[in-house]
């Protein structure tokens, strides 16, 4: 069965004090039931946010990981690390990390690698900028990304990736994208996978909709058949949009 999560990007947000709060709050919050929530902190939060986690459907993520195992990579944090702070997830490929940072297909395939080889889920980010949506090439650049990224993975290590869609003209702009555009990228990232490892894996594929979702529009974006959650970023901030999100969902 295909899962549902919600997860929250923190980003380079809050001090450690303030990130334990929030963790704390929403801890108490989240109710036991079918939505899976992640909170992908910054790596120095981890370990003490991990220690406030006590419900079942509450889980602790990183927001990337090295694409070296281990050795003199100075500043680096490896998936073996971040595994041995008690998370489960790692987002992977966030637009953020691919323009900022200059990553790269071929870096982020090793990425996800050292992730899976280290028992963290990848939350692999994929999504077009405006000029690539306006030029009409936003369906190629998502097909790509995934390709690259994720497609020389065997079955038994796919079947554990989540997929984030993130178009990065919504990311952080308070426009979204509209529900119609989510489903439809979401179905074309669906019949991909299909191609590549079958009706049935895509089918338990969780594929997460990312920018500017907030408590007002979750609703209408997770109604859709290949909407299957969320990654939040600035609405995870708070533990009332982060919550009113997550309710948001349970109420479909
Ligand atoms: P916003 O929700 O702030 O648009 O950010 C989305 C995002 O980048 C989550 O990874």
């Amino acid at each position: 069965m295909r899962k549902k999560i919600v997860a929250g990007n923190w980003k380079m947000n809050k001090t450690l004090a303030d990130g334990i709060e929030l963790a704390k709050t929403v801890n108490r919050q989240v109710e036991e039931n079918s939505v899976i929530v992640v909170l992908c902190t910054p790596f120095i939060h981890l370990s003490e946010v991990n220690k406030v986690i006590t419900k079942d459907s509450l889980f602790l993520g990183a927001q990337n990981c090295s694409s070296e195992a281990s050795g003199a990579f100075t500043g680096e944090v490896s998936a073996q690390m971040i595994r041995s702070t008690g998370a489960d997830y790692v987002i992977i490929g966030h637009s953020e990390r691919r323009s900022y940072y200059h990553e790269v297909d071929s870096l982020l395939n090793k990425k996800v690698k050292l992730a899976l080889e280290n028992d963290l889920i990848p939350i692999f980010c994929c999504g077009e900028i405006l000029k690539e949506r306006q030029a009409g090439n936003h369906i190629q650049v998502v097909k790509t990304q995934i390709k690259n990224g994720l497609f020389d993975l065997p079955v038994e290590d796919f079947i554990k990736v989540v997929i984030a869609y993130e178009p990065v003209w919504a990311i952080g702009t308070g426009v979204n994208a509209t529900a119609e555009q989510a489903q439809e990228m979401h179905k074309i990232i669906r019949d991909l996978i299909a191609d590549r490892y079958g009706n049935q894996i895509a089918d338990n594929t969780s594929i997460l909709y990312g920018g500017s979702c907030k408590p007002s529009n979750a609703k209408e974006l997770f109604t859709n058949p290949d909407v299957d959650g969320g990654l939040i970023g600035g609405a995870s901030l708070t533990s009332s949009d982060f919550m009113g999100i997550v309710n948001a969902f349970t109420e479909i």
